[in-house]
């Protein structure tokens, strides 16, 4: 095993757009007709220059890149994306460039695969993801992000099967350990309340109140055809369909020398976990097991427990996933998340805050970029860069959790602040 220790020396976001955020352009925007949403091209050509503006880096030190992606195929019609990385910056060109796919966990596949070749000798490399889905209804979407399902297998469970499939996990979540359906609508509250502090967030300027979360409504009503699982997932419970991407630098230490950067600058990727499951079989869907999997490798590798995370960034693809990512994370047994999020431990000021800038309910989750946004966002708050949502004690230890489909593959991060 390699001894190269890698590092992130910075990141940046773009706005995350979609149905809900002020800037996306929809019907009643007064752009609407005179202008277009960013394409999938666009967003990621954004994120490399916000994120070379944010390092400061010369470009041309670039070594090699990797950018996460889901099904830019199916929403964009645009393949081959490793060539649109090397296309985003003419200081990249000619350079090697890689796509990975994983599902919602494209992203985290970028970062393991940047910390892979630090660790095999390389010195800077670019990690970048993006996703844009905007450009279809809600509806048709949910068909394409179903092949993060078994999609011969699943497709059928409701034509929106991602929340169908959690509001399989909710139901049996809630009838195992007596959870109410306002302490899962707690989640929707903080990542809301979060994301309205976040001025790149995608539900910036969209408020959340528990009554609202906290059962079905005219305002925020149930959707699901299935009948069985149609109760338990509202549209309050849902991550949002996001356009956005997010790019950041890895180097190593020879990597800091060339760049004449500060080590102060950085955090240090102590570990990773990464732990996939069979498409073609289900597990229990009361407990993330192939995400606890994934962590407690991540912890291993950084000679952690959950005791030790000062901040993470978990996958709340739905709300109840977040409850389910706090047991996995062992940060409380197996269903007392509830309980977590009730006494505030996760909020901002709370011992360990979870998803500040709104996790995918708030801040939105373009598919692919979002393992790689996680991941920015932790050194953002390492480096005291979060802004109106900094939280008050400078983390020293942090955690991410990117998950693609339903507890599928899991990439785990576990970061530490150096200077
Ligand atoms: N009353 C009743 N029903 C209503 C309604 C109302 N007031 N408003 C909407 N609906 C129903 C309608 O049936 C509507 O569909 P049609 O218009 O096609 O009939 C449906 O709800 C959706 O409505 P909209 O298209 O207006 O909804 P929207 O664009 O605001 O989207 C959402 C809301 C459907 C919840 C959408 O945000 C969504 O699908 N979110 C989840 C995204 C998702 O699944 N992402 C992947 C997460 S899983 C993961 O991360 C792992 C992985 O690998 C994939």
């Amino acid at each position: 095993m390699s001894t190269r220790r890698v590092f992130i020396l910075g990141g940046a976001n773009t706005s995350f757009l979609g149905k809900g955020s002020p800037d996306f352009i929809w019907k009643n925007h007064p752009d609407f007709g005179k202008r277009e949403n960013p394409t999938l091209e666009e967003q990621l050509k954004a994120a490399v220059d916000l994120c070379f503006a944010a390092t400061g880096i010369d470009p041309t030190l670039i070594q090699r890149g990797y950018v996460g992606n889901f099904v830019g195929e199916l929403f964009s019609r645009q393949g081959h994306l490793g060539a649109a990385l090397a296309g985003s910056h003419p200081a990249l060109a000619m350079k090697p460039m890689t796509r990975t796919e994983g599902a919602c966990a494209s992203g985290g596949l970028a970062m393991l695969c940047g910390v892979d070749a630090i660790r095999a000798g390389s010195d800077v490399v670019l990690v970048a993801g993006v996703e844009v889905q905007s450009n279809e209804s809600a509806r048709t979407g949910a068909d394409y992000l179903a092949r993060a399902a078994h999609y011969a297998r699943q497709r059928g469970i409701d034509d929106f099967t991602f929340p169908a499939l959690f509001g399989r996990r909710t139901k049996h979540y809630r009838a195992a350990y007596g959870v109410s359906e306002e302490s899962i609508g707690r989640a929707a509250v903080k990542a809301y309340a979060n994301a309205n502090k976040n001025p790149l967030a995608h539900m910036r300027a969209r408020k959340m109140d528990l009554d609202t979360a906290a059962a079905s409504s005219e305002k925020n009503p149930t959707f699901l055809q299935n009948a069985e699982y149609a109760a338990f997932i509202k549209m309050s419970d849902c991550s949002q369909v996001s356009d956005g991407g997010s790019a950041m630098v890895l180097v190593s230490e020879a990597g800091l020398k060339k760049l004449g950067c500060s080590v102060q600058d950085c955090i240090e990727i102590v570990g990773t976990g990464h732990a996939t499951a069979s498409l073609y079989e289900d597990s229990d869907p009361t407990v993330l097991s192939t995400t606890a999997h994934a962590v407690q490798q991540g912890y291993a590798a950084a000679g952690i427990g959950s005791k030790d995370v000062h901040i993470a960034e978990v996958h709340d693809c739905f709300t109840v996933t977040e409850l389910m990512m706090y047991e996995a994370m062992d940060l409380c047994p197996l269903g007392g998340g509830g309980e977590l999020l009730r006494d505030g431990v996760t909020e901002i000021d709370g011992r360990v805050p979870v998803n500040t800038g709104g996790g995918l309910v708030g801040f939105g989750h373009p598919v692919g970029a979002t393992g790689v946004k996680q991941a920015v966002e932790i050194w953002r708050q390492m480096k005291g860069k979060a802004g109106g949502y900094q939280v008050p004690r400078v983390p020293q230890v942090g955690v991410t959790v990117n998950m693609g489909g339903d507890d599928r593959t899991t990439v785990v991060g576990v970061y530490r602040n150096v200077g």
